[in-house]
């Protein structure tokens, strides 16, 4: 068996996490979740007024921050500056700042070193934005995830409760769009599918039948 690199890329809440970590699971991989690690930076820059428009700021900012994840009882963690912030990344004081900061190059920069440098031994499922486009443009699997807006909201809203994060429907809806928006026109490695990304819409599929699909995809993708 080849050890291969599956790269998820699409819409803010479409999925990509539960069928990332699906697959990791599924084939003893490493998860790599590169939206917690925007996420961190932007926390980073709330609680301590870094001024984001301010380049030397951010510059500077990047040098006090350290990103890792730890398994803890079975759970991916993300730590900020040896801090377990895996909860207040998923704020929606964090979901309205995120879009923004990850415009920024010299955070995207950062960010994707230590991305790439996660994957050098392969054997990693990583799901993100421009994971297909730019930090894996070489991964043996590339899939391209879409779901209705209103899919979307909802199992956003499911999350965010299950977390005890209380947001209004409406609230998350606007959030999403607003990202997506960003996210697709942005300068710096906008999301796009990559040319040779398999699209799977899973807006009426279960979590168990897109598994399924990406599962037949990466086992094709491992045979030497
Ligand atoms: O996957 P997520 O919703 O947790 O990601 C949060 C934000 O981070 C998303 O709106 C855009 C940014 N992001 C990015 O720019 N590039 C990535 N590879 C992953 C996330």
């Amino acid at each position: 068996m080849k050890r291969i690199i599956v790269a998820i890329d699409g819409l803010s809440s479409c999925g990509k996490s539960t069928l990332a970590k699906g697959l990791a699971k599924s084939l003893h991989y490493a998860y790599l979740d590169t939206g917690a690690m925007y996420r961190a930076v932007t926390l980073y820059f709330i609680d301590n007024q870094v001024d984001y428009n301010d380049p030397a700021a951010v510059e500077d900012a990047l040098k006090h921050i350290e990103i890792h994840f730890e398994r803890v009882e079975g759970q991916n963690r993300t730590f900020l500056n040896g801090v377990d912030v895996e909860r207040k990344i998923r704020e929606m004081r964090v979901s309205e700042h995120v879009s923004p900061v990850s415009t920024i190059s010299a955070v995207r920069r950062a960010m994707v070193m230590q991305q790439q440098a996660m994957g050098a031994r392969r054997s990693l499922v990583a799901d993100g934005r421009d994971i297909g486009t730019v930090v894996f443009p070489d991964a043996e699997l590339k899939i391209f995830l879409t779901a209705d807006a209103d899919v979307r909201t909802s199992r956003r809203h499911l999350e965010l409760a299950a977390k005890g994060i209380d947001a209004e429907w409406d609230e998350i809806k606007k959030n999403l769009e607003e990202r997506d928006r960003i996210d697709s026109n942005r300068a710096d490695s906008p999301l796009r599918k990559a040319d040779d990304a398999v699209v799977i819409d899973n807006t009426l599929l279960s979590e168990e039948q897109q598994l399924e699909k990406a599962l037949a995809l990466a086992s094709d993708r491992m045979k030497v």
